[in-house]
């Protein structure tokens, strides 16, 4: 954190240990904001739109109004950016901001805007070449799993629950259904056949999962939006993982068993290589 150059900070770039926030914000006492993380592959924001357009509906759902307008966000990233290098992610953050510790939305208050760039941290090689462990959790979350709201602590209690046990994700189980990742989206693939969860309250609308649908679609790659049952992911012949910072990456443990033969699919390298060239073009300016 200390080696940012700079965060902004409710209008101002500054140095992190110059940006304070008061105790009062009621992001800090109550989880009361939304956050989004933005890819950022050869100096282009990946999938900005997308990511604004999430970012409107989860201060929409919080009633919060966007304090800046895609423009305003453009000039603060750009600037935020300009300070790093090589592919970076941008994290911002909106709180209700800060007023006397009452549950009760408090009248014209000023919301607390933070954003910051660091380096994208890519998942180890070894992880992609032969996948990683998950564990299946018990989905202790609210009915809101679709805001991307900030109160995380059930998110964080689930992966750590997954990282004592060895593991590098938990994927979630409501009603015997899968739902998603601690912090990611989950795909599971049958018989050549993707299936991933159904957009709705339990899940986050993944910018990843959405791009990895539209890539299956585009190249005549099957794919359902079904709910999944815990027994089709202990079945199935591959399973991944899908986030901004991780990607897509196999699953090739679940629970101690292995998912299909043990090893990281055909149908995962062919998605994989796809999602990486419309990341190529992205980067060329030949997408949007
Ligand atoms: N998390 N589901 C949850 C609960 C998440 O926290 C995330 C991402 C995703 C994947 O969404 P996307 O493809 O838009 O990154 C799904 C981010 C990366 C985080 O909290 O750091």
């Amino acid at each position: 954190m200390a080696n940012l150059a700079q965060v902004y900070l409710n209008g101002k770039f500054l140095p992190p240990d110059q940006a304070r926030v008061s105790v009062f914000d009621r992001g800090f006492i109550f989880g009361d904001g939304v956050y989004e993380v933005i890819p950022v592959f050869g100096g282009r924001l990946f999938r900005l739109p997308h990511h604004l357009s999430r970012l409107d509906a989860s201060l929409g759902a919080i009633r919060l109004r966007n304090p800046h307008t895609q423009q305003e966000w453009n000039d603060i990233f750009t600037r935020l950016l300009a300070a790093g290098s090589g592919d970076q992610s941008i994290y911002l953050q909106i709180t209700r901001g800060v007023a006397p510790r009452d549950h009760a939305f408090p009248p014209n208050i000023t919301p607390t805007v933070f954003a910051y760039a660091q380096p994208l941290k890519y998942s180890p090689p070894e992880q992609l070449a032969q996948g990683v462990t998950a564990v299946t959790a018990a989905d202790i979350r609210w009915q809101r799993c679709d805001i991307k709201a900030i109160a995380l602590l059930a998110n964080a209690l689930l992966r750590q629950e997954a990282i004592d046990q060895g593991a590098v994700e938990a994927i979630l189980v409501r009603d015997g259904l899968v739902t998603e990742g601690a912090a990611s989206n989950i795909f599971v693939v049958k018989n050549g056949r993707l299936v991933t969860p159904p957009k709705g309250p339990f899940i986050l609308p993944g910018i990843t999962r959405d791009l990895v649908v539209e890539i299956a679609r585009a190249k005549g790659i099957p794919c359902d939006e079904l709910p999944v049952k815990i027994e089709t992911l202990t079945s199935a012949d591959e399973v991944w993982l899908t986030s901004s910072t991780k990607e897509i990456l196999p699953i090739t443990r679940i629970d101690g068993r292995p998912v299909g033969n043990g090893k990281p699919g055909p149908i995962h390298a062919k998605m994989f290589a796809l999602y990486k060239e419309y990341k190529q073009a992205f980067i060329q300016g030949q997408v949007d």
